[in-house]
């Protein structure tokens, strides 16, 4: 398998989506599903690749796994291993959320330092700090690259995240979840998923409160499901989708989302000039006869997320003049750039006086390689088709709308990477009139 999409460019994609379940919620609540005492029904659960990857890893540890098409049976009691393979294990950023179950079950665990999309460092110093603040005991073996962690007894205390990490947070909550003590974690991140894990477990028992960025959870002896818990859709196709129809000048109805979760996103595309049409459980989204530049800045949410700019920037090649993307939570989120140079986008970086300014950035400027944070973009310039290769998933979703705008025939390669994260993608955006097939 040549492992690559082949991309006829040019049309008008117009239509209608359903969004599958978001990746960053079905590979939290399949871990946290091991916390429980029996058996966990998940449904709408993406088939994606970090999905099966992880599914594969869990069983890897002894859980009993059913699943047929999008639903997901977990039977926790049957773990029975709590070191966590290497090889399944870094391919995954979400991984290291296993401490929370492993050292509940067995007291003791080894966990490899995760993996994931290279978009940064992504070190979890936060995130132990974290563990050991609530009783965790860790040692990192640098000569594997695995943290023995220890739990002697129920999690207690509280801790306060100098800037918010959104799975550290979600480690944390299942960290605290079973025992018999009062956690309380603050500056927590505040992405939807986090609310959503919350209620996962509140409907199984836990006792966990969050009230702005402060969380408290009173542990309790044990968890179990009363019902099924249904995967809630995922945004950043949302956003991938609506870019895909107006950066081709065409339109595109998002089915199964949630609006307020797109509350910024749409402030955005409004001021973009795009008609934005929300209804109660969809939303068009519609090119009318121009796009304007509009600069961004990500944020963590409820700002304008990191995940959306690679997208935010190829719509802006489209756009009627100049825009800048400025990152501040991966430092190195424009693995694009290049790529979308080779198709004939007019862009380039911008120097930033103040990299090294720790209060500006979410990830940990001190010690870290200097990369670029912000690009300049001149819309306008006609895209042309390329060979294009594929760095990391929101990248990837963008150098395919890249190629779907562009005229002629493209080659998108490493799809693999890109379907990590989006479910049936070829039969989505063939039903809104895109030409490309995997190869
Ligand atoms: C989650 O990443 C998501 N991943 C990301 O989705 C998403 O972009 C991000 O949150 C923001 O919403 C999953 O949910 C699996 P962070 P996460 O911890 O939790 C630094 C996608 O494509 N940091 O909030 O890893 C970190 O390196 C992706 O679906 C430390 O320095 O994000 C980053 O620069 C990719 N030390 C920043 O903080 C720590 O201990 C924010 O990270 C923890 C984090």
């Amino acid at each position: 398998m040549e492992d690559a999409y082949i991309v006829n460019g040019g049309n008008v994609l117009k239509g209608e989506v359903v969004l599958s379940g978001a990746k960053n919620l079905a590979l939290k609540t399949v871990i946290a599903s091991l916390l429980f005492e029996s058996k966990v029904t998940l449904t709408n659960v993406p088939k994606i690749n970090d999905v099966h990857e992880l599914l594969h890893l869990i069983k890897k540890l002894g859980a009993t796994v059913e699943q047929t098409e999008n639903t997901v049976t977990i039977d926790p009691s049957t773990l029975s291993s709590c070191k966590p393979d290497l090889l399944h294990a870094s391919k995954l950023r979400a991984s290291f959320l296993l401490f929370a179950p492993l050292l509940h079950k067995f007291r003791e665990c080894r966990i490899p330092n995760p993996g994931g999309c290279r978009i940064g460092m992504r070190p979890i110093d936060r995130i132990i700090s974290g563990m050991e603040a609530l009783g965790v005991t860790t040692e990192y073996q640098s000569k594997d690259g695995y943290y023995d962690a220890r739990l002697a007894q129920s999690p207690k205390g509280s801790y306060k995240f100098s800037k918010p990490t959104h799975t550290g947070t979600e480690l944390l909550i299942m960290l605290g979840a079973l025992g018999e003590n009062e956690i309380r974690i603050e500056n927590s991140a505040l992405e939807p998923e986090i609310d959503e894990l919350i209620l996962f477990l509140n409907k199984a028992g836990a006792k966990i409160t969050k009230v702005g960025a402060t969380i408290t959870i009173q542990g309790v002896k044990s968890l179990n499901q009363t019902k099924p818990f249904r995967i809630f859709s995922d945004r950043n196709e949302a956003v991938t989708f609506a870019t895909l129809a107006v950066a081709t000048k065409g339109s595109v109805e998002i089915h199964n989302l949630i609006p307020d979760q797109l509350h910024t996103f749409n402030e955005f595309m409004t001021k973009a000039g795009v008609k934005v049409l929300i209804r109660s459980n969809s939303i068009i989204y519609e090119y009318v006869g121009t796009v304007k530049p509009v600069s961004i800045t990500t944020e963590p949410h409820p700002g304008f997320m990191t995940d959306w700019q690679p997208n935010w920037a190829v719509l802006m090649t489209q756009s009627t003049g100049v825009a800048t993307v400025h990152e501040t939570v991966f430092e190195n989120r424009f693995s694009y750039v290049d790529e979308l140079l080779k198709l004939g986008a007019q862009m380039e970086y911008v120097e930033e006086s103040d990299i090294d300014n720790n209060t500006n950035y979410h990830f940990n400027t001190k010690g870290s390689k200097a990369m670029k944070q912000k690009i300049r973009i001149t819309g306008g310039a006609p895209l042309h088709s390329a060979a294009i290769k594929i760095a990391d998933l929101r990248a990837g979703a963008t150098l395919l709308i890249a190629a779907l705008i562009a005229d002629g025939e493209s080659v998108v390669t490493n799809a693999n990477i890109l379907e990590r994260g989006y479910e049936n993608i070829v039969e989505k955006i063939s039903s809104l009139g895109g030409k490309l097939k995997r190869v």
